[in-house]
């Protein structure tokens, strides 16, 4: 056997075995969270979500990108609990609107995936929940795998912006800190890796790549340095750079882009750069199917971060607004 056909039978045996040991342990499932949650209040809610979802993607696709940030951003800061969504209010600014603007996308797609839910089942999906499903939506139409999504999230109360400065992580090339944010959440290296390819999706503004073009340049491809430097040479804050070549297609490109120092941003390569995460990036640019793979895994785990428990929280009416606000 050649070693190409060694390593990829040996990717097939760990793969095999990840899956037996996940079904063995009956999955990492939260107990209030299950498969067929809305099947006798809300039987179409998936059928309701895709719709929508890919009716807002024919028309622009680069919001598949969107959707999944979202859905990255409300899990990490107070669990999944659609706090993301929140408007700012008077005398509250919510998570949307922290000052270091987030430029976050997608909400009007949410606006219309809960319109059509309340036309279907008021009251009954939370926008949680159907935040998930968008984003495993919008993975899975922009050709990424596709992965069941347990249900039964509640929707939280508490969105403010100071919540996301730990929370969420930096661009930077700290990978200490990287796998701290992680970890606080409960995630580990692995997932963290896995995870990142996110970005196989979507763009990034200057600002967020301002240090990978001057503290952190020699890990920077000379071509993609020239072009990034003069993308962003005009001061507009408003330019912004693809993470890899397939922006809008969710596969393994990332990966080997930061085999080649194609990174966009410095949290990107340190991935490849550090020792405890360059054989995965590897490992992940040479078989897309075993980053697929992971990702499902990471996205089954990330999708789970501090739920509400039993009657805490509520089954928000529209996405933008707790229900007893007026
Ligand atoms: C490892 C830590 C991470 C860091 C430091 C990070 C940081 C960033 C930054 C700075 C941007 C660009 C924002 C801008 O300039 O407009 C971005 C965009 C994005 N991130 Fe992450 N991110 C991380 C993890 C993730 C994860 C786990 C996901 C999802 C699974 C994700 C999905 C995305 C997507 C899809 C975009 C593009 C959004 C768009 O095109 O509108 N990121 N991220
Ligand atoms: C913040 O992000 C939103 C959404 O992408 C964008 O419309 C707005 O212009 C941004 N504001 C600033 C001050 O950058
Ligand atoms: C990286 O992050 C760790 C953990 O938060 C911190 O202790 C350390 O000082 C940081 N290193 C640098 C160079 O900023």
């Amino acid at each position: 056997m050649s070693r190409g056909a060694q390593m990829k039978s040996f990717v097939r045996v760990l793969i095999l075995v990840q899956v037996a040991a996940a079904l063995l342990a009956g999955g990492p499932v939260a107990a209030e969270l299950s498969m067929g949650y809305y099947g006798m209040t809300c039987p179409f809610a998936e059928y309701i979500v895709r719709n929508v979802v890919s009716e807002a993607l024919a028309k622009d696709p680069t919001l598949a990108a969107g959707l999944l940030r979202l859905h990255f951003h409300d899990c990490f800061v107070q669990g999944c609990d659609a706090s993301v969504l929140l408007d700012s209010t008077d005398g509250n600014t919510a998570e949307k609107d922290a000052p270091a603007n987030l430029s976050l996308r997608g909400f009007e797609v949410m606006d219309a995936v809960k319109e059509a839910l309340e036309a279907w089942c008021p009251g009954v999906v939370s926008c949680a929940d159907a935040l998930a499903l968008a984003a495993r939506d919008a993975v899975f139409m922009a050709r990424g795998p596709y992965y069941g999504v347990p249900l039964g999230r509640r929707d939280g109360t508490r969105s403010v912006a100071s919540d996301t400065f730990l929370a969420l992580p930096p661009p930077l090339k700290n990978l200490t800190l990287l796998i701290q944010i992680f970890d606080n959440v409960g995630l580990d290296v692995h997932d963290l890796v896995a995870l990142s390819g996110g970005h196989t999706l979507g763009v990034a503004h200057c600002a967020s790549f301002k240090d990978r073009l001057q503290a952190d340049a020699e890990t920077l491809d000379s071509s993609l340095a020239k072009s990034l430097g003069s993308a962003c040479g005009g001061g507009d804050s408003g330019t912004t750079a693809p993470f890899d070549r397939t922006s809008t297609r969710f596969d393994g490109v990332y990966y080997k882009e930061l085999t080649s120092r194609r990174g966009l941003l410095s949290s990107d390569q340190t991935l490849f750069e550090s020792p405890e995460t360059k054989e995965i990036v590897s490992m992940f640019a040479m078989y897309p199917d075993y980053f697929f793979y992971s990702f499902q895994q990471g996205m089954y785990k990330m999708g789970q971060i501090n739920l509400k428990e039993g009657d805490e929280g509520e089954i928000r009416k529209t996405c933008r607004v707790i229900n007893d606000s007026s």
